[in-house]
């Protein structure tokens, strides 16, 4: 009764000055001492809102961004030339003086009203605004004795925003808008201000119309159209008393419902500042989400708005279409796929059945709403690349993108708008079978060859016709699988997911990634399908990610057998609250999530933000304009020369020298023995997730050889022996031709299938079949290359000792042996560096370059063998040979937020011309959270002629590459001394 008497008088006083003020001459001079609220809400539309209520507003706005009250006041003490100060004057024109006082300001004009508001975080916080607001109303009235003090309520957050303070109101938008009305009412109280524009109530309302959470364009500044407009409406309102419902004045791109629904929500904000009205009923007559001209949250807005909750949940589903060919998810084709479905895994090579059943969704679901065709594009659709771990040995990101931008154009035009890729789970364990699938064991090059990635699959727009959306996965600690196997347990510190297996994540995200896939593994207990701490707090508020995150094959029901959930339901319900809004293949959702919204388990808005993520990318997609897939001819899609291109420059650049006594490159050999398992092998080079690459797209070894080496010289071949077994009746013609040969290459490794999904080994060594054939060729006295292919890092300790050259060639996808052979004859200069390290033996694992320092630097390691690796990461030999020069540095004695830079000379002294990757590694010694021993912090590859000298640049910050981040993922940059390690060089730098 109270609190209704006080809202009327003050609404009343409010309109009957702003009616004497109007009367009196029709100018409105305010002025507000703002942030960036202020700037959102008086400097874009109020003067001309005005105009059209036949009222002219000169408006003035003071600003510092996020400034509060307290800096205010401290600027208004000491007289500060702080602020940026916009006016509008009587015709409107615009005018901006940089570094002005308030008192400046204050006196600019004969203000009518002045305004004040706390700044965004601390708006529900009244503690924050003593007393500085007392003592900033006594400095105003000083200038402006007869200006009104108006209090400028504030809106909250938006419901999913990542603001630091939000946290402050249990990330609850309700929360803290309730703490800006009490803590608005209360100063106003306290300081006698009488007067209220509440902005903030005027959004709550609109949000409760079908514009729905879209009011804040970042989760806490206004949309830029409407989001301002409804605030100015409020403003214009509150100052000139009459309503501003039939206001004349549009803004560009606002349809007219869209204009109706904000005044009105300003308007019965001005009528109620401080209980949300609700708008519900104020539908949109025309149709917005079908409208391509409209903007996608609003089109988003509007389609959920229409869609029935059992609509919404059948969009959060995915099934198969088509017939797989990974025996870890083979699913049978979906016949009586419901039109209302969201997303499909699509397994067809063209376009014609995605049509057929894309048809089906647009035509017969009651808001046609499209499909998304999604399918694991790993290293290509058709032309299939290197695998990504070879890949990263390039240290060439830009073909990477390349790559993937070709993957794309493959996807695209057959059909596939989605591709579950890019893996950039650090991997340290070579027996995981996925260690293929990522990019090796370091963070920083995870994501930098994620983000190439990304940026390739999705290209400068999502709707572009020859992009597809990428996704991160698997989010995350997947890679820490213990003991190399898969879908187990992980033991993950917080500081180690903050240091080693997020960093990939939030370079990922801030280079566009559209989606993200949650991992099977779990995380402090909690398996990540259903953990919010991951998927809400810190991929979405800390990492800021916006897109939908889509659940693993099956993993919402393998809540129950990792022990979560008691059954499906259950499980369900846990990965909906956890953050997962697609359910891929475990029939959870669509089972039983309607039940559970309705059984009040599952809070309604959980599932419409799921829905409305999946459905802007559906409208970024372009979905909603062109569902359909042209179909054409295989010959324009595929293998297009450009595209082989692609791809055989980042198998040649992929290629690591791991050993050369001398041998190579084979310039005087005129006869080969050419042998092994892998020798002939076509399928076995596409590794694991070939996409739709065939056999047949690939050159073996072999034949590269024959190839390259021309006729001048003879190649013979044996097989030798399989890739296991016991069958050594091979040996005898193998050791034949070798004895004739002048050298012997000697191709050995895994078969394709070894790595990949579920695809752990105990052991990496290669099997005693092979290892058995290379001793047997050793006895001719031949000199032996050997030639690796496989998917994981291998022990090579039984092959290092016999081999006079070791080339680990990968699995190169469909250029197959071509860049090898090439590189064998020396016609291309071997330049990749390992990007996982070549254990001793298996029983060193876990073993990687970047390990915290030991306690005693001189004992713990193995009494029975050596605790180094063979080869580690980084590692690589060349033709030629390269000579780092002292490096040049801009400055040495840095604070955190120095910028600095780095040239380092480096010369191509051999015989060769050659590419060179330099890479730079960060030591930083002492810290209280302890550092790994070096870390890969930056990286360039250019090429360099033999006798030439190039110089590196880098361009470094000390924040983001000296420092580390804590285990909140906050950046920490500890004062102390930091080393770069370049090549043979070490910089010493002082970080202050
Ligand atoms: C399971 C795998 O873990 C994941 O990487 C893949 O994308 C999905 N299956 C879909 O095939």
């Amino acid at each position: 009764m109270k609190h209704s008497l006080f809202r009327h008088t003050l609404l009343l006083l409010a309109l009957m000055v702003a009616v004497a003020v109007g009367a009196k001459d029709r100018t409105i001079r305010v002025l507000a001492i703002g942030n960036s609220f202020s700037e959102d809400a008086v400097e874009n539309n109020l003067h001309e809102l005005g105009e059209a209520q036949g009222t002219c507003i000169i408006v003035g706005n003071l600003y510092i961004g996020g400034c509060p009250l307290q800096r205010h006041w401290d600027n208004a003490q000491y007289d500060r030339p702080a602020y940026r100060y916009r006016k509008v004057d009587a015709e409107g024109k615009r005018q901006q003086h940089d570094n002005t006082r308030l008192s400046t300001a204050l006196q600019d004009e004969h203000w009518d009203y002045i305004s004040l508001q706390q700044a965004s975080g601390l708006s529900g916080q009244y503690e924050t605004y003593e007393p500085y607001l007392k003592q900033l109303i006594a400095y105003v009235k000083k200038y402006q004795p007869k200006a009104k003090i108006i209090w400028h309520q504030t809106w909250a957050y938006q419901h999913n925003s990542s603001h630091g303070a939000f946290p402050n109101y249990d990330c609850n938008q309700l929360t803290m808008y309730n703490r800006i009305v009490s803590a608005s009412q209360q100063a106003m109280r306290d300081n006698g201000i009488k007067i209220v524009v509440p902005s903030g109530t005027a959004i709550q309302n609109a949000r409760t119309t079908f514009i729905g959470d879209n009011m804040n364009r970042d989760g806490y500044h206004l949309q830029l159209q409407y989001g301002r407009y409804t605030a100015a409406c409020t403003w214009v309102e509150t100052l000139t008393g009459q309503s501003v419902v039939g206001n004349t004045y549009r803004v560009k791109g606002m349809s007219d419902d869209l204009v109706r629904a904000t005044q009105q929500a300003a308007h019965a904000a001005v009528v109620q500042p401080w209980a949300i009205t609700d708008l519900s009923a104020i539908r949109p007559q025309s149709v917005i989400y079908t409208d391509k001209t409209a903007p996608v949250a609003l089109r988003v807005q509007d389609l959920l708005s229409r869609m029935t909750l059992e609509e919404k949940v059948m969009q959060l589903n995915q099934y198969t279409l088509g017939t797989n060919n990974n025996e870890n998810n083979r699913g049978v084709e979906v016949k009586n796929i419901p039109a209302e479905t969201g997303s499909l895994i699509y397994f067809g090579t063209d376009a014609a059945l995605r049509n057929r059943m894309q048809q089906h969704a647009v035509n017969d679901s009651r808001l046609h709403i499209p499909i998304v065709f999604a399918h694991d594009v790993i290293h290509g659709f058709r032309t299939v690349a290197p695998i990504p771990l070879a890949q990263a040995c390039s240290f060439n990101p830009e073909l990477t993108r390349q790559a993937c931008r070709v993957a794309a154009q493959e996807s695209r035009m057959s059909g596939v708008d989605w591709t579950f890729s890019p893996m950039i789970d650090v991997s340290r364990d070579p027996r995981w079978g996925r260690i293929a699938e990522s990019y090796g064991e370091d963070p920083y090059l995870n994501g930098v060859f994620g983000a190439a990635a990304v940026k390739g699959y999705q290209g400068n727009a999502l709707a572009d016709s020859l992009s597809i959306a990428a996704c991160l996965k698997h989010y995350v600690g997947y890679g820490a699988s213990e003991a190399g196997r898969d879908y187990v347990y992980t033991e993950i510190s917080k500081q180690t997911l903050w240091d080693t297996y997020l960093p990939p994540y939030r370079k990922a995200i801030n280079a566009g990634a559209a989606t993200v896939m949650s991992s099977f593994n779990n995380f402090d207990g909690t398996p990540v399908t259903a953990n919010s701490y991951l998927l809400r707090q810190v991929l979405r508020r800390k990492l800021g990610f916006q897109g939908p995150v889509v659940s693993d094959w099956g993993a919402i029901m393998q809540l129950q057998a990792q022990g979560s959930a008691k059954d499906l339901s259950t499980a369900g319900e846990q990965a909906m609250k956890g953050g997962v809004d697609i359910d891929m293949m475990s029939h959870s959702y669509d089972k039983y999530l309607a039940q559970l919204v309705k059984d009040g388990k599952v809070d309604s808005t959980l599932v419409d933000d799921a829905v409305a993520r999946l459905l802007k990318l559906k409208f970024d997609l372009g979905l909603f304009e062109h569902p359909y897939t042209t179909e054409t001819p295989d010959s324009q899609r595929f293998l297009r020369p450009e595209s082989r291109a692609a791809a055989e420059q980042l198998a040649e650049e992929s290629v690591v020298l791991l050993k050369n006594n001398g041998i190579l490159p084979l310039t005087n050999s005129k006869r080969l023995a050419v042998v092994g398992p892998l020798a002939e092998a076509r399928k076995d080079l596409l590794g694991c997730w070939w996409g739709h690459g065939r056999e047949t797209d690939v050159t073996s070894l072999l034949d590269a050889m024959k190839t390259v080496f021309g006729p001048d010289v003879r190649i013979d071949y044996a097989r030798g022996c399989d890739y296991d077994g016991s069958d050594q009746s091979g040996y005898a013609q193998a050791k034949a031709i070798a004895a004739k040969a002048d050298a012997v290459v000697l191709c050995l490794g895994e078969r394709g299938n070894w790595s990949g999904e579920n695809q752990s080994r105990a052991s990496i060594a290669l099997p005693e079949v092979q290892l058995q054939l290379l001793q047997t060729l050793k006895k001719t006295g031949k000199p032996i290359i050997v030639v690796l292919s496989n998917g994981r890092p291998l022990q090579l300790d039984g092959v290092e000792p016999l081999a006079d050259a070791i080339v680990e060639m990968w699995q190169t996808g469909i250029v197959g042996g071509t860049p090898t052979a090439r590189i064998l004859k020396g016609e291309v200069n071997p330049s990749g560096r390992l990007s996982a390290t070549f254990p001793y033996t298996g029983g060193q694992i876990p073993i990687y370059y970047n390990r915290r320092t030991s306690a005693r630097a001189t004992q713990g390691f193995y009494h029975d063998l050596t605790s180094d690796p063979l080869y580690s990461f980084g590692y690589g030999l060349s033709y030629t040979t390269y000579q780092y020069g002292a490096p040049t540095v801009s400055k040495t004695t840095l604070t955190a937020n120095d910028r600095f830079t780095v040239d380092i000379p480096v010369t191509n002294t051999g015989a060769y011309d050659g590419k060179h990757a330099v890479l730079g590694f960060v030591q930083c010694p002492y810290a209280k959270l302890t550092r790994p021993v070096k870390e890969l912090r930056f990286f360039d590859k250019k090429e360099i002629k033999t006798g030439q000298t190039v110089v590196y640049h880098f361009n470094l910050q000390v924040n983001r590459d000296l420092g580390f981040v804590n285990d909140e993922g906050n950046t920490v940059v500890e004062p102390g001394t930091y080393r770069l390690l370049i090549g043979d060089q070490t910089i010493t730098l002082n970080v202050k």
